[in-house]
């Protein structure tokens, strides 16, 4: 009777050893899954600035409207990666030369709400910096974009050519990786969608429109881009095109950014591997961790019949 009571202890003992153990071990992964955004908002980095040289005066109701417009753009980044505004709006307000504000953001496709709203933050705040009081500025970051103009410019085509730059050329000639980079940005051209993301191998290409634009004008812009990029970047490690109302880029991750390191272009492809490469290495630990509690688990209860066994035979010989 006691050696089944003992018994049953020591069961309910060992179930809740491997319970604790188990609640011990949650606490490094949950913290893992936390630390991961940060992945996506540390790739919010500054592309480029085009600020108007006219200036409106400090006070001026344009400042107080633009505060508006930019404090609604943030705040407006929960419900979409895109959203152009008019400050003052409502029906039966005119538009107002040199007071009336134009403006809008727009996120990429993978960003999630919360990475969206600290790019645009972060670029609002470059904004004071790089175009102080300026009436018209445009801002590009990696993820996002944050516009604003004294005139409307939503639905208005514009491929002026913003910045263009292609990475360091390919260190020799590799008939397979132009194959892929050829691919990458002619995939990049067909579709509808006015966001898209293309991947062939270790080449990412990425092609978006800023939404104000129909489907017809979104193409008409990419074209432009797309061919472009093409013309001046396929022999290169990288590149990208910006234009007024649209971009398009491609980068290499992998293999080749390993041959030729510092010439990555957008480095996007790493920050995610070196992620993975970190939450790989949490598991090996708990899996390591668990194995070694089942173990040890194992001899104790081993250990345990033992001595009872010990016990036992001492008394009742
Ligand atoms: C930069 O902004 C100014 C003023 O808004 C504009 O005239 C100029 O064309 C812009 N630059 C480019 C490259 O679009
Ligand atoms: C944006 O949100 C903040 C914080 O909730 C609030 O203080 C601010 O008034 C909002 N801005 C606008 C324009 O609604
Ligand atoms: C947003 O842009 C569209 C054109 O793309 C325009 O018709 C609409 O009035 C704009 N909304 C605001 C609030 O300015």
């Amino acid at each position: 009777m006691s050696l089944f009571r003992s018994k049953m202890f020591k069961t309910k003992m060992t179930i809740f050893c491997f319970f604790l153990t188990a609640l011990i071990l949650m606490v490094p992964t949950s913290s893992t899954a936390t630390d991961n955004p940060t992945y996506s908002a540390s790739t919010d980095t500054f592309i480029y600035a085009n600020c108007s040289q006219a200036r409106f005066s400090p006070g001026s109701a344009y400042e107080t409207n633009l505060k508006f417009l930019l404090s609604s753009l943030v705040n407006s980044t929960v419900l979409n990666r895109y959203n152009n505004l008019t400050v003052p709006f409502g029906s039966g307000v005119k538009p107002e030369p040199d007071v009336t504000v134009y403006g809008l953001f727009q996120c990429s496709v993978d960003l999630d709400p919360i990475s969206c709203s600290s790019c645009v933050s972060r670029a609002i705040a470059l904004v004071g910096n790089t175009c102080p009081n300026s009436y018209s500025v445009f801002l590009q970051m990696q993820n996002c974009l944050v516009r604003y103009d004294k005139s409307s410019f939503f639905g208005v085509q514009d491929k002026t050519v913003m910045l263009k730059t292609c990475g360091q050329p390919m260190g020799f000639y590799d008939q397979d990786a132009l194959t892929r980079v050829n691919d990458v940005i002619g995939s990049l051209g067909s579709g509808s969608e006015p966001d898209r993301t293309r991947v062939n191998g270790d080449v990412r290409g990425m092609a978006q429109c800023t939404e104000d634009l129909s489907p017809a004008q979104c193409q008409d812009c990419l074209t432009d881009a797309i061919g472009r990029l093409r013309s001046d970047c396929l022999m290169a490690q990288g590149g990208y095109v910006y234009l007024s109302k649209c971009y398009a880029r491609f980068s290499f991750g992998g293999s080749h950014a390993r041959q030729t390191p510092n010439s990555n272009f957008g480095g996007e492809k790493y920050d995610k591997d070196d992620d993975d490469n970190n939450i790989g290495k949490t598991l090996v630990i708990i899996i390591g961790i668990i194995t070694l509690v089942i173990l040890l688990v194992v001899l104790l209860a081993f250990l345990g019949k033992k001595l009872r066994k010990l016990q036992d035979d001492k008394c009742c010989r």
